[in-house]
């Protein structure tokens, strides 16, 4: 299945290549093809799925995949043909190049995390686990790599999924020639998958029943979490938790950065520190808080460090390509990393997790793990520094030249080629942790670094952005490439984490951070404080109310997972997710739906009040009353700081929960359905907001409907025996109480 390419029309093969062609002197390399490959066809969920299969040598077997968990039955076919002319060839021994085209009218979407608007073409895209906090135009590597790219026109859209955890580089019409190349630096075998044509929708349906999806997150962490690098000590986690129960500031979950440990040592508490950690802990959660500590992966080299000597005995740690122990620098200083492809490691570091589970906290934030190396000097080939993949490589390096090792299958492999599954291993070490010591909670995982499929482990958080309108605007794109990418969790440190929040931009941050699905204060040290009452009075009412709304938006929020759990969907969509022939909803990223009913168009400048906000046909309400909106055009909108910035559509039924101090109190709490329009319909899901047993069908769904004023509530399935409370209807301004009677 390799074509030739004639010389005429060849591509531009390299970024190497590409700077010695404008020099005259590019050469187009040959495709050295020998090895095996396939073509198959399946059918999921009703859209047409091409497997394109690929190794290097014809007596190697193709590898297993580490995102892809469920496979439909394939059939072989010759006369399959790839959209986009795709084509492929073997360059070199550990490189792969592609080349499909791109269509005029064709949007580019997903690829994960991009420092990007929506809209992927025309750009670089280098998917190589990268800690680099410098976000800005020139940063083409993330943390997070998933190799999907989403190819939208209009009604018809495809899906390219490179199911690879090599470093690649998508070149989305650079040259506006279009044409789309991927590189592929991997001496193995390769997966890609030719995903429709399809809505938008079926795209990530398919691709996550491929990959996975999220498990429904436990309620608490759809709350507040408060962070800060650090809270140092045992008192001022105490004051943060004070302050937010008499403030009256809503929160769930106070997180624990890298200064809670003794010296940096993963699984120890400083004792001068946090003198009485367990005690903190229990404290803590009769106060209703959960508590998140940081795990790193580096583990310090200290001979007195039992984690650290029992992972040299068993061998748990990467290795020098000369067998050695690999050791680098990283916030202890020297440190050793786990090898977490190696299953064996993964046992063991789930099983060392009965150190935080033992003290009570309630999840884990996996932070560090592309993995960054501190120390740039001693990096060598390959993995120089913070940016492991430089642009100028045209080859994987040999396995003997790069700076780690990792065990892989008992086969030795260099740690480039799969340097994007070392974060999202190391979570699923964690995830399977967490479940092993309760067994029927959801876990909760945060991580920085993850590749497709992630979504199944783990929530992420896009990395150290910093306190700029800039960052802030361009979260919402970034977020929305990361739910299109399969990844439905996320979140981004509201605030900023670098630099200074002024009072403009933390409230701005705030009115949008409430609908990330994942919504955590975090700032780093040496920045000024953003806790909600940091800066003012007027600031702190703001926030408070912000906050609030967040806490009556949760069943709504839960609603929303439990579509994600069906159907992939995200809870950030775009608008053309929705309103696929709309034209002008097409090209806005700086507005995003919250599910299917709630438009949020949030004021992303220093000192704006107003904004021009798209709304799509049909009338639209502001969620906290007032004229509703004519769609189907943009129109000027005012709103002032702290204003919450979100339109329902007509017709839609948001259930809200009356105002708690934390999750603990939602089972008490009354559920308001807020009908917006004469005649709305809507969905309200309910469960335990923490066990497996929706797995088991131990959940209620209602499908409501109000004509007029009489309200309808119709069981589409009740098998969970829902906690005594109190329903209303809210319409124009009236409230009554209602029956949740099937
Ligand atoms: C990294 C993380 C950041 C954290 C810091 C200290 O920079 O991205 O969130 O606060 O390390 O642990």
């Amino acid at each position: 299945m390799t074509t030739t390419i004639d010389n005429e029309t060849a591509p531009i093969w390299s970024h190497a290549n590409e700077k010695a062609r404008s020099a005259g002197q590019w050469v187009r390399p040959q495709n050295i093809f020998s090895g095996r490959s396939s073509i198959e066809s399946a059918t999921i969920d009703g859209v047409k799925v091409i497997r394109l299969s690929a190794v290097p040598m014809a007596d190697t077997e193709f590898r297993r995949s580490y995102s892809v968990v469920d496979e439909p039955v394939w059939r072989g076919n010759d006369t399959i043909s790839l959209p986009f002319e795709l084509e492929w060839q073997q360059s070199l021994p550990a490189r792969w190049d592609f080349l499909f085209k791109l269509p005029e009218s064709t949007k580019c979407f997903g690829l994960g995390e991009r420092y990007s608007g929506l809209d992927l073409r025309g750009g670089r895209h280098t998917l190589c686990a990268t800690d680099d906090p410098d976000h800005d135009e020139s940063i083409d590597a993330m943390y997070q790599s998933i190799p999907l790219l989403i190819l939208a026109s209009g009604e018809e859209t495809y899906g390219l999924f490179l199911d690879s955890p090599a470093p690649q580089r998508w070149h989305l019409d650079c040259n506006l020639d279009g044409q789309g190349r991927i590189e592929l630096f991997s001496r193995h075998g390769w997966r890609l998958y030719a995903i429709g044509p399809a809505s938008l929708p079926s795209i990530v349906r398919v691709f996550t029943n491929l990959t996975g999806r999220a498990n429904l997150p436990p309620r608490w962490a759809l709350g507040y979490h408060q962070s800060r690098w650090s809270y140092p000590d045992d008192e001022s986690v105490r004051q943060i938790a004070r302050e937010m129960r008499s403030r009256k500031i809503p929160c769930d979950t106070i997180v624990l950065d890298i200064d809670y440990m003794d010296g940096y040592r993963i699984f120890t508490v400083s004792r001068e520190r946090f003198p009485n950690f367990r005690e903190l802990i229990s404290d803590l959660t009769k106060e209703d808080f959960k508590v998140v500590p940081i795990v790193d992966p580096g583990i310090k080299n200290d001979p007195n460090y039992p984690i650290f000597l029992e992972g040299i005995q068993n061998n748990y740690f990467c290795k020098t390509a000369d067998g050695k122990l690999f050791l680098d620098t990283i916030w202890g200083g020297t440190s050793a990393l786990p090898d977490f492809l190696n299953e064996k490691t993964r046992k063991w570091w789930s099983e060392k997790l009965g150190f935080y589970t033992n003290y009570g906290v309630a999840g884990i934030w996996n932070d560090m793990n592309e993995p960054t190396i501190l120390d740039m000097d001693t990096a060598a080939s390959g993995l120089k520094g913070k940016k492991p993949l430089s642009g100028e490589i045209d080859e994987l390096p040999p396995d003997d030249n790069q700076t780690l090792i990792q065990q892989l299958d008992n086969e030795k492999i260099g740690h480039l080629e799969v340097r994007n599954l070392y974060g999202y291993s190391m979570c699923q070490a964690t995830y399977e942790g967490l479940i092993a010591k309760n067994p029927d909670k959801r876990p909760f995982v945060l991580t920085r670094s993850g590749c497709a499929g992630i979504q199944r482990y783990s929530a992420i958080w896009l990395g150290d952005n910093k306190s700029f309108f800039e960052q802030m605007a361009k979260s919402v794109p970034m977020l929305l490439n990361v739910g299109l990418s399969g990844v439905a969790f996320a979140g981004a440190d509201v605030g900023g984490f670098g630099k200074d929040a002024d009072s403009d931009l933390l409230v701005r941050w705030f009115e949008l951070g409430i609908f990330y699905p994942f919504f955590r204060n975090h700032s780093s040290m040496g920045t000024r404080p953003q806790e909600p009452w940091a800066h003012s009075p007027i600031v702190e009412q703001h926030i408070r109310n912000l906050i609030e709304m967040r806490y009556r938006l949760l069943p709504y929020i839960q609603g929303l997972f439990w579509e994600h759990v069906r159907t992939g969907a995200p809870l950030m969509r775009p608008l053309v997710w929705h309103y696929p022939s709309d034209q002008f909803a097409a090209q806005v990223d700086d507005q995003f739906l919250f599910g299917s009913e709630i438009l949020v168009a949030p004021i992303l400048q220093r000192g704006k009040t107003q904004r021009l906000v798209y709304f799509p046909r049909g009338l639209w309400h502001p969620i906290t009353g007032g004229s509703p909106i004519v769609g189907g055009k943009a129109h000027m909108v005012e709103l002032k700081l702290g204003s919450v910035p979100a339109f329902v559509r007509d017709g839609a039924i948001i259930p809200m929960a009356a105002i708690m101090q934390s999750t603990a109190e939602y089972d008490r709490m009354p559920i308001t359905f807020s009908a917006y329009g004469d005649t709305a319909s809507g969905v309200y899901f309910e469960d335990d907001g923490e066990s497996f047993g929706y797995r088991e069908g131990i959940f209620n769904e209602w499908f409501l409907r109000v004509e007029r004023d009489s309200f309808k509530a119709q069981e589409v399935h009740r098998n969970y025996q829902a906690p005594k409370r109190e329903y209303y209807l809210q319409q124009q301004g009236v409230s009554k109480p209602v029956q949740l009677v099937g």
